[in-house]
């Protein structure tokens, strides 16, 4: 209710504001050219688990939002440099998805995009399909490999970037930043009270509060686009959800974009809208905080545990269910940025510049000082890691994968191995659950080689780094990166660096050497052992140096991308069947006759599997509105907040299963004559040929 208020204080501030500030820019100002471009990335709507809790059950059966992949290509006028910023709907990028991606670039555009300047950064929903990283420990729960998944997210961001490189016009960017409160919160005090005193003293909170946006216009002052980055998880969705889903992020930019696109339907649209990620390590958007389930009392505040157990220690909030929580994280991050954004007007300008560097992660020496220095490890990860978080606890049950017989975990169960006496030791006081990197069975368990890149927008310096910083290691880094930019030369006051989380290859987690030392789940997931923040600092100060010193880097020793390899145990859709007498989108139970707004309106509906076709920049459902000359106009696709779409396996030998589309009719919703509509696909038995067939609800009165 509070946020609809100020939805609509805001509208009419913006109409006020259009009147006094006419936007008037000649295109001789311009500094830069800028391309935007948005393509569908969905991965398959069934039976494939969820990347991000790592729960074995918790898989995908339906859509609440589609995925995206936004994509902004930036160019110097002066230079022809170009970057090319992706943020996506995904769990996080990955070497496998960045590597693959690059290379179909290539193909298309030359050397125009390459790994050099091309950043994919993932904003960490953990409501959307898994299977398509290349390590293993990222493919135990989904079964491995998920080749759907993949293929989906590969060609959905060529097509983002092929957009934008197609919509390239002249025009500036505006940056604005400012606070965002009540929207984060830290869900590992206890490692990030382990940070020094005097430094936690020069920070009002213990998580990031400051959103930074960029306003993107052509030149005659058309809005084309926005980025801004925000640090907390994707996780107001919890593990129990099996609708693929954006999270708060993903809502963010779908009210954004509904907002600038009026009439488009979500994906459809001109003006691109990306909220990314940042170092979100251990920010939770559960505002309320982690409580004991049963009693309703705080958890334990170390160990997050009720009665020395984590299952019933579990955060939520702030909304009554967590469809309601992402509709406020996503919303207070929406209007946030929508002040941001009508409000900006430091103007960018300068050079377009960008460095890359792969970094084997497992050899880094760090000097801290004269008498103290440090080594990174080989992957491990540590106990608390299976203990899971406060947004999902207990999220890595080895013992219960085995039991219900998951055949992936099986067949590398076997090998798992004592860690050496070297590792156990470069870890320390980290216990280490399981050796990663001393296993290559069937192939590597973790990344060793991971990507490290820095863009420069004018003032704005974007760090993409390979993984989830916490808050206190993300502000090391930004205050280091930002010191060297000024030691060369550069204003200090309008210098501004942001870090882009999850970017381009996905390594696990950052901790201080501090909040190691405390092992919660952040710190049991540094992969690379205590020194790996500090090893990471160096590394972008390196980078900063270099960029702006013009000095050329080596490309550091290049990954591998494992696809032939790659194993998978997901079986795949053998047919669809449907009881005697009843056809394909037959619908089972119908709408009833009238509906208030607000009220939701269900149908169900003889189905088949969505992995049939994932109906990619397509929908399978549509909210159709009757017109006054009796014709149906689609109103509301699969990718829209008021729809779910949901499908169930009914019969398992005969391949029986039923979809429900579901539509709460909002507040605003035209009065008149509707009926929803259903687009589905079968695989015969047999001949295994996929049909394409439709079902149709009853009309109903909406009023
Ligand atoms: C994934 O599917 C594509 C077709 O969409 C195919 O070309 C490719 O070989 C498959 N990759 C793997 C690793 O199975
Ligand atoms: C929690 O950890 C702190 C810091 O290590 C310690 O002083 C305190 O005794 C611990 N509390 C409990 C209940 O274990
Ligand atoms: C997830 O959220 C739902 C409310 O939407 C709640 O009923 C359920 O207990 C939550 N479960 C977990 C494990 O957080
Ligand atoms: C816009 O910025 C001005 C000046 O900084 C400030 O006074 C005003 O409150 C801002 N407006 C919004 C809507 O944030
Ligand atoms: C981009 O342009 C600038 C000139 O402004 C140049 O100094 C820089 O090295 C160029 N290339 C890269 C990769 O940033
Ligand atoms: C680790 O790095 C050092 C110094 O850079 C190098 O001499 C050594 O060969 C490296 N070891 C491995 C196993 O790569
Ligand atoms: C060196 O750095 C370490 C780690 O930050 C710190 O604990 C130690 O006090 C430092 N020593 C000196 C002499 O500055
Ligand atoms: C930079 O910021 C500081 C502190 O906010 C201020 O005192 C100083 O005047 C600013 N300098 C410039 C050049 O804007
Ligand atoms: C419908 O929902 C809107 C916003 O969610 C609310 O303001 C309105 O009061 C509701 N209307 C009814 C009749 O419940
Ligand atoms: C309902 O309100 C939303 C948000 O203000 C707006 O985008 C949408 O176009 C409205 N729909 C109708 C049918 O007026």
């Amino acid at each position: 209710m509070a946020s609809w208020w100020i939805s609509s204080l805001y509208l009419v501030f913006l109409a006020i504001n259009s009147l006094l500030n006419p936007t008037s820019v000649s295109s001789a100002d311009s500094n830069y050219g800028i391309g935007v471009g948005i393509a569908d990335i969905t991965g398959p709507a069934a039976e494939v688990n969820m990347m991000g809790y790592a729960k074995p059950d918790q898989k995908t059966s339906g859509i609440h939002l589609r995925q995206f992949s936004r994509a902004f290509i930036i160019e110097d006028k002066t230079s022809g440099n170009r970057t090319v910023f992706v943020s996506i709907d995904a769990c996080m990028g990955a070497q496998s998805v960045t590597l693959e991606v690059v290379k179909k670039l290539k193909v298309k555009f030359g050397d125009l995009y390459t790994e050099q300047n091309v950043v994919i950064s993932g904003i960490h929903t953990h409501s959307a399909p898994a299977g398509f990283l290349q390590f293993v420990l990222f493919q135990v729960t989904s079964l491995g490999f998920v080749n759907q998944s993949y293929m989906a997210l590969v060609d959905g961001i060529v097509e983002s970037v092929q957009r934008a490189h197609g919509n390239i016009v002249d025009g500036d960017i505006y940056m604005n930043s400012g606070e965002l409160l009540e929207s984060n919160t830290n869900r590992s005090p206890t490692a990030y009270e382990n940070n020094p005193a005097e430094e936690r003293a020069k920070y009002e909170y213990n998580v990031d509060k400051t959103m930074v946006v960029l306003k993107l216009v052509d030149n005659a002052g058309t809005d084309l686009g926005m980025i801004n980055w925000f640090a907390v998880h994707c996780t107001s969705m919890n593990n129990t959800n099996e609708l693929i889903s954006g999270d708060n992020k993903g809502y963010a930019s779908y009210l954004t974009e509904r907002h600038f696109n009026k009439g488009a339907a979500p994906g459809k649209g001109k003006f691109v809208a990306a909220f990314a990620q940042s170092n979100l390590g251990d920010v939770s958007p559960n505002t309320d905080g982690a409580k004991c389930i049963d009693t309703g009392k705080p958890c334990e505040r170390n160990s997050s545990t009720c009665n020395g157990k984590v299952e019933n220690c579990i955060a939520s909030g702030p909304g009554v269910d967590m469809f309601d929580s992402t509709r406020i994280i996503g919303e207070n991050q929406y209007n946030k940025a929508m002040m941001l954004y009508s409000n900006a007007t430091m103007k960018l300008s300068g050079p377009v510049q960008f460095m890359h560097q792969f970094v084997d992660m497992t050899n880094v020496t760090v000097q801290y000082n004269a008498t103290f220095k440090g080594k990174t490890c080989k992957p491990a990860m540590g106990f608390s890691f299976a203990a899971g978080t406060t947004d999902g606890p207990g999220a890595f049950d080895f013992s219960q994968g085995d039991t219900k017989g998951n055949a992936f975990w099986k067949l590398i169960r076997n090998f798992i191995k004592k860690p050496s006496d070297e590792l156990v030791e470069c870890h320390k006081p980290k216990p280490i659950l399981l050796p990663t990197g001393e296993i290559d069975f069937p192939y590597p368990w973790q990344p060793t080689i991971v990507d490290t890149q820095l863009t420069r927008l004018g003032q704005l310096f974007i760090i993409a780094v390979p993984g989830e910083f916490t808050t206190m290691c993300g502000r090391r880094l930004r205050d280091n990166v930002h010191q060297v930019l000024v030691n060369n030369g550069l204003p200090a006051n309008s210098t501004k660096v942001v870090i882009a989380g999850l970017s381009n290859t996905y390594s696990d987690y950052i901790t201080t050497l501090e909040e190691y030392q405390v092992q919660r789940y952040e710190g049991a997931s540094t992969i690379y052992g205590p020194h790996t923040c500090q090893a990471y600092i160096n590394q972008f100060k390196t980078l900063a140096e270099s960029m702006v010193k013009n000095v050329k880097l080596p490309p550091g020793p290049k990954p591998d991308l494992l696809l032939n390899d790659q194993v998978s145990f997901l079986s795949p859709v053998i047919f669809d069947g449907k009881p005697l007498g009843k056809n394909f989108g037959d619908v089972l139970t119908d709408v009833k006759s009238d509906y208030a707004r607000n009220m939701t309106v269900s149908v169900t509906f003889q189905a088949g599997n969505p992995r049939n076709n994932l109906k990619t920049g397509d929908t399978f459902l549509s909210v159709e509105y009757q017109d006054a000359s009796g014709k149906w106009i689609p109103r509301y696709t699969d990718a829209d907040w008021s729809t779910k779409f949901r499908w169930e396996r009914t019969e398992t030998v005969l391949g029986h299963s039923e979809a429900s589309v579901t539509w709460t009719v909002p507040y605003n919703a035209t009065v008149g004559t509707y009926r929803l509509k259903y687009f589905g696909n079968n695989k015969e038995p047999v001949t295994e040929t996929i049909q394409s067939f439709q079902g149709v609800s009853s009309s109903f009165k909406v009023h």
